[in-house]
């Protein structure tokens, strides 16, 4: 498959998806997404007048934590390059942005339509793995980012060995496609999914990765067996 293929085939399956993107994330996880978002967030430690960059936004959950924290006078740009999950997310926040703080653009990761050092922090939640180009999506965070900002990103990982492990392979092989089937109408999407997780980098590739970026202070915490990952890095 040439790079040009996954980022229509990764759309497309965000198209299919994208109206029970937020219920699916909410079974496969028993609820606990949204826990780890939050989790996330928190470790930004946001403040009053903060400018966020919510990339790979998608139905905006992590904009929708950030927003409460920057009051009105900050600003978040929820930045997704499919028109449909983002169309979910400004259904959703315009329900519950009450400081009107969150803005959407539709672009590619990996070409960053924002000037050098705009943002105090940039998010990502569970979408680095879905880019043709990691580290490009990297270097461009890096890019917009502040000097002192700091980049957060929460990512799916393979648990570590084990009975979990093999358990949990048993759940994303056969449990997530057969109800990505029936509940969202896509067995390709989720099936995808796992896949696109064992194909991702292991932590310390990220690290390194980082790191050749030019961030520092770099550090991970794995989440339940290392099934979700939350990484903090600094533009120094
Ligand atoms: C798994 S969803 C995550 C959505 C949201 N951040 C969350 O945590 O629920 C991944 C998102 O990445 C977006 N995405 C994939 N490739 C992208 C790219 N090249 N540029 C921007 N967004 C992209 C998809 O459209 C999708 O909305």
């Amino acid at each position: 498959m040439n790079v040009f293929n996954k980022k229509e085939r990764v759309s497309a399956y965000f198209s299919k998806i994208s109206k029970r993107y937020d219920l699916m994330n909410t079974i496969l996880s028993l609820g606990m997404h949204k826990i780890w978002k939050r989790r996330a967030v928190k470790l930004g430690r946001l403040k009053k007048g903060d400018m966020i960059l919510d990339l790979c936004g998608g139905t905006g959950d992590i904009s929708m934590i950030s927003g409460k924290y920057i009051g009105p006078e900050g600003m978040i740009i929820l930045y997704d390059i499919n028109r449909d999950m983002i169309n979910r997310g400004i259904i959703k926040l315009s329900k519950v942005n009450r400081n009107k703080n969150i803005h959407f653009v539709i672009g590619d990761a990996e070409f960053v339509s924002f000037f050098d050092n705009s943002f105090d922090l940039v998010f990502v939640g569970f979408g680095i793995r879905n880019l043709e180009n990691p580290e490009k999506g990297l270097r461009e965070i890096h890019r917009v980012l502040k000097d002192g900002g700091r980049f957060i990103f929460i990512e799916f990982s393979m648990p570590e060995s084990g009975a979990f492990a093999r358990l949990y392979n048993l759940y994303s092989f056969y449990i997530m496609p057969y109800l990505g089937k029936i509940i969202a109408g896509s067995k390709e999407a989720y099936t995808y999914l796992p896949q696109s997780i064992r194909e991702f980098y292991q932590p310390h590739e990220i690290v390194e990765l980082l790191d050749a970026v030019g961030f520092s202070d770099i550090s991970f915490t794995k989440i339940l067996c290392g099934v979700s990952i939350i990484y903090e890095a600094i533009k120094s």
